[in-house]
């Protein structure tokens, strides 16, 4: 058995160790906010927080998920993550939507850990996460937003 700690919840799975924890997080448990992108760490669409770090949950295994582990579901509920999705929504960054779970998880774990990110700072972080739809400068200015820059952006 495996027991995940998702959103405050436990939840005792019956899964081989070796499991992605996005598949037990989507197929298993049913949370389907965290999305399935590549499968390979490259797109960010899967990333979701253990102990407050943005990690590709498409290539941790469940054994090794052993800490606190946050989804995008739980992002109403956090003080920075509210801000942020306030953010996204002011500037109306989404497009098709699919990445913006992982944009969102990823752009939170930043502002926790660096509240005021400069752009250079903001770009390097965010350079993982993939969006086809281009919504890059969007993200960049949510982001902004979220820090309390208030900037606007042009696109
Ligand atoms: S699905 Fe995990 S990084 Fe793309
Ligand atoms: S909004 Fe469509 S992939 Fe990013």
């Amino acid at each position: 058995m495996i027991s995940l700690n998702i959103n405050g919840q436990q939840h005792e799975l019956d899964v081989p160790d070796n499991m992605p924890l996005l598949w037990a997080i989507r197929d298993v448990i049913g949370m389907k906010g965290t999305k399935f992108g590549c499968g390979i760490a490259q797109c960010g669409a899967c990333t979701v927080h253990l102990d407050g770090v943005a990690t590709r949950s498409c290539v941790t295994p469940v054994s090794a998920a052993k800490g606190k582990i946050t989804t995008i579901e739980a992002m109403a509920d956090d003080a920075v993550g509210k801000k942020v999705q306030q953010a996204w929504l002011d500037l109306g960054v989404a497009q098709c939507g699919y990445c913006q779970g992982g944009q969102i998880m990823n752009a939170t774990a930043l502002l926790k850990k660096s509240p005021q990110p400069d752009t250079r700072e903001i770009t390097e972080a965010m350079a993982g996460n993939l969006c086809r739809c281009g919504t890059y400068n969007r993200i960049l200015a949510a982001i902004e937003q979220a820090a309390g820059k208030q900037e606007e952006t042009s696109s």
